[in-house]
């Protein structure tokens, strides 16, 4: 039985020979097969395992059985425990000598706050060790068939978060605008509506594609497909769950897109994608 720990204590220990570590490891996007091995390895042998919200729970069974393990999810605008807060207890946790697995939805260096976690980590001389994971975009990618840089469409693709910080976008447009070039928003479901609207006042043309996907490469994947000036209507009816993904290019291909959906028929892939509509 692994220990399920109340998060508001830290960890108190007796003086320890050597520190522990951290590793910083990425769980991939929501498939919880799409986690690498190393990370599984980690996780297997790990004396705690700190978590967020978007790492697939089923992970968790690979703890072993005197495995602390520690929830510290976010939801939106509603932290359940402080960033300042997870870095102590990241740090205290290795002072007792532990092996600390920091497992984050995705990759860790993605919009994940990685890099303050290391930050903190090297300010207090504990080692931490970083091990990727696929990022939302590139899960989201290969499970709707989007082919993020196809040749044919686009030269680069930009990650950027469609967040608000203190009531804000902090956005570059300009980056956004890029011709031929895929652009995919993290955290941006709740603005995108602003979002759209600002691009289209900006220049983008209004038939530019553009795609949500939500819950991407889960069973309850859903895919809602339109353009710039339609998918904000289509979201209003069709609302769909976090954590949600948009994704704006020529590269989302809506003729042939409902086709592709529809052959997929690999057996290694749980997915059984929804496309709610398309253009
Ligand atoms: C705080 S960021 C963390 C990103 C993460 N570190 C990564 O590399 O994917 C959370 C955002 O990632 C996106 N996201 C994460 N998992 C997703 C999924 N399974 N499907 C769609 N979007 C996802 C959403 O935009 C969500 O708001």
């Amino acid at each position: 039985m692994t220990n399920i720990v109340n998060l508001f204590a830290p960890p108190e220990c007796s003086a320890v020979d050597s520190l522990g570590e951290v590793f910083l490891v990425g769980a991939g996007p929501g498939d919880p097969e799409l986690i690498t091995v190393k990370a599984m390895r980690l996780l297997k042998d790990a004396d705690a395992i700190v978590y967020d919200r978007l790492a697939n729970p089923v992970l968790l069974d690979y703890a072993h059985k005197h495995c602390d393990l520690i929830y510290v999810g976010k939801k939106k605008d509603q932290h359940s425990l402080p960033q300042d807060q997870i870095c102590t207890l990241l740090a205290a946790l290795a002072g007792c000598g532990k092996k600390v697995v920091r497992l984050k939805g995705g990759d860790p260096f993605i919009f994940g706050r990685g890099g303050e976690e290391v930050e903190h980590l090297a300010a207090q001389g504990i080692a931490c060790t970083i091990v990727p994971g696929i990022t939302a975009a590139i899960g989201c990618a290969a499970a709707t068939q989007i082919p993020l840089t196809h040749r044919d469409h686009a030269h680069a693709v930009t990650f950027i978060t469609g967040h608000r910080q203190q009531g804000k976008m902090h956005i570059n447009w300009d980056l956004a605008l890029q011709r031929d070039s895929t652009v995919v928003f993290y955290m941006g479901l709740s603005n995108l509506k602003e979002i759209t609207a600002e691009l289209i006042a900006r220049g983008c043309p209004t038939n530019k594609p553009f795609a949500v996907v939500a819950q991407g490469t889960s069973n309850a994947q859903q895919v809602l497909v339109g353009t710039v000036g339609n998918i904000a209507d289509k979201l209003a009816q069709h609302p769909l769950p976090s954590p949600a993904l948009l994704m704006m290019g020529d590269v989302i291909n809506a003729n042939t897109y409902a086709q592709q959906l529809a052959n997929l028929t690999s057996t290694a892939k749980p997915v059984s994608s929804a496309i709610l509509e398309v253009i």
